[in-house]
């Protein structure tokens, strides 16, 4: 094998896409994913590539130090793609403390780790975070976040990010850990857990439930698809430069509630349901404490790289999203038993 990558987060949303990737392309590189399998993480998301000669999967908590290190000393990493998190904000709003052991103390483990692995010759290693356009806290009606705009977190999954992406800098320069990192907008696809926006409406539409829109619907995140950020992530990894930071984002601004009239009119259409039939479900309810008015983001530094360029155009990649949510559902059911019930009651039920 050419060289040994740790991908945390694997089972997760992103996660999944970005093994996938690596595992597909690189035949001579061995993939190695560690997840603690939460209640986001799902192995069914890897189903198609689990046999693969050049994968293996690891059931390791990132909060456990002595599991980091193990890990490290098993198999010799070339490179860290560091993706496990908790990722969703109103959980970080009920219950802020697991994002600081995760997203803040995981992220150091694996940075310690890393640095003690790496001591005699950091040259051709990488460690690589994943992390969010969030931490730059959120804009008005015009400017895009680049890359030098301050920190500015404002709930506590982007504080908890942004204090995990202090640390890598802080480890470049301090230890000259070789560190990339990049924060992109909200992505969308196959596999996201169905507590964010899209997966959560679309199983909604299709089961005759209202569709909860915080405040008046007027938030506005930038959308890409998450194949386009695996494959930029896959750039980053292969040539971004130690120490530097990049955003990642699709030049696609949808204000919530445009968005949510757009899904609609494609499930409708999906369905074979009268026109403005799943809009009927729009309900308003109190909005999410602290919500960020709009994230946008400049991706110029990364589209001077030859060879990355958000690939799907919006409409499509929505309208492919849904199809592969129509044509899962058994991945859906899958996702909903367990705790799904108990969140979904006090998330939106006294809302
Ligand atoms: P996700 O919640 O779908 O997946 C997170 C994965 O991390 C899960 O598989 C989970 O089991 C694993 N995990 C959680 N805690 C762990 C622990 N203690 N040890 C090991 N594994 C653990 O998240 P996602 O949406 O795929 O996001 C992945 C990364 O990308 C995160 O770092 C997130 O901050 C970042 N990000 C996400 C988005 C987005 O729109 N989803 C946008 C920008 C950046
Ligand atoms: P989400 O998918 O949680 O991503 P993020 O908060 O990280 O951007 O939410 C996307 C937008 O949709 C955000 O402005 C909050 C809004 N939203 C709702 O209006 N209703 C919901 O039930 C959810 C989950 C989100």
């Amino acid at each position: 094998m050419k060289k040994t990558v740790l991908i945390t987060g694997g089972a997760g949303f992103i996660g999944s896409h970005v093994v996938r990737h690596f595992v597909n392309k690189y035949p001579s590189y061995r993939v190695v994913n560690a997840d603690k399998l939460t209640y986001a993480g799902n192995l069914q998301n890897l189903a198609d590539i689990e046999n693969a000669g050049n994968y293996v999967f690891e059931k390791a908590d990132i909060v456990d130090e002595k599991v980091v290190d193990a890990l490290f000393e098993k198999y010799s990493f070339d490179g860290v793609i560091h993706l496990a998190a908790e990722s969703h904000v109103d959980r970080s709003i009920a219950s802020p403390n697991e994002f600081v052991f995760t997203n803040v103390i995981g992220t150091v483990n694996l940075l310690n780790a890393a640095r003690k692995a790496w001591k005699d010759n950091m040259d051709d290693k990488m460690f690589y975070h994943i992390s969010t356009d969030e931490v730059y806290g959120s804009l008005g009606s015009k400017g895009l976040f680049t890359e030098d705009t301050p920190y500015d977190p404002r709930s506590p999954y982007s504080a908890s990010k942004a204090g995990s992406d202090h640390f890598v800098r802080a480890y470049h320069n301090t230890y000259g850990l070789p560190v990339v990192v990049s924060n992109c907008s909200n992505n969308y696809g196959p596999n996201q857990f169905p507590e964010k926006l899209l997966p959560l409406f679309i199983n909604n539409i299709l089961t005759g439930k209202e569709l909860p829109v915080y405040g008046k619907g007027e938030n506005i995140r930038d959308w890409l698809y998450v194949e386009d950020h695996a494959k930029a992530i896959d750039l980053l990894f292969h040539s971004g430069r130690h120490g530097e930071t990049y955003n990642i984002g699709g030049h696609n601004e949808w204000k919530n509630i445009d968005l949510i009239y757009l899904l609609c009119e494609l499930m409708d259409e999906k369905l074979g349901r009268e026109k403005g039939e799943s809009a009927k479900l729009i309900t308003y309810v109190k909005d999410r404490a602290g919500h960020d008015k709009r994230y946008a983001i400049d991706a110029s530094k990364i589209q001077d790289y030859p060879g990355w360029t958000p690939e799907h155009n919006f409409r499509e990649g929505l309208s492919k999203t849904i199809d592969w949510y129509l044509e899962n559902t058994e991945w859906m059911q899958n996702v909903l038993s367990g705790d799904y019930e108990k969140y979904y009651e006090q998330q939106y039920l006294e809302r």
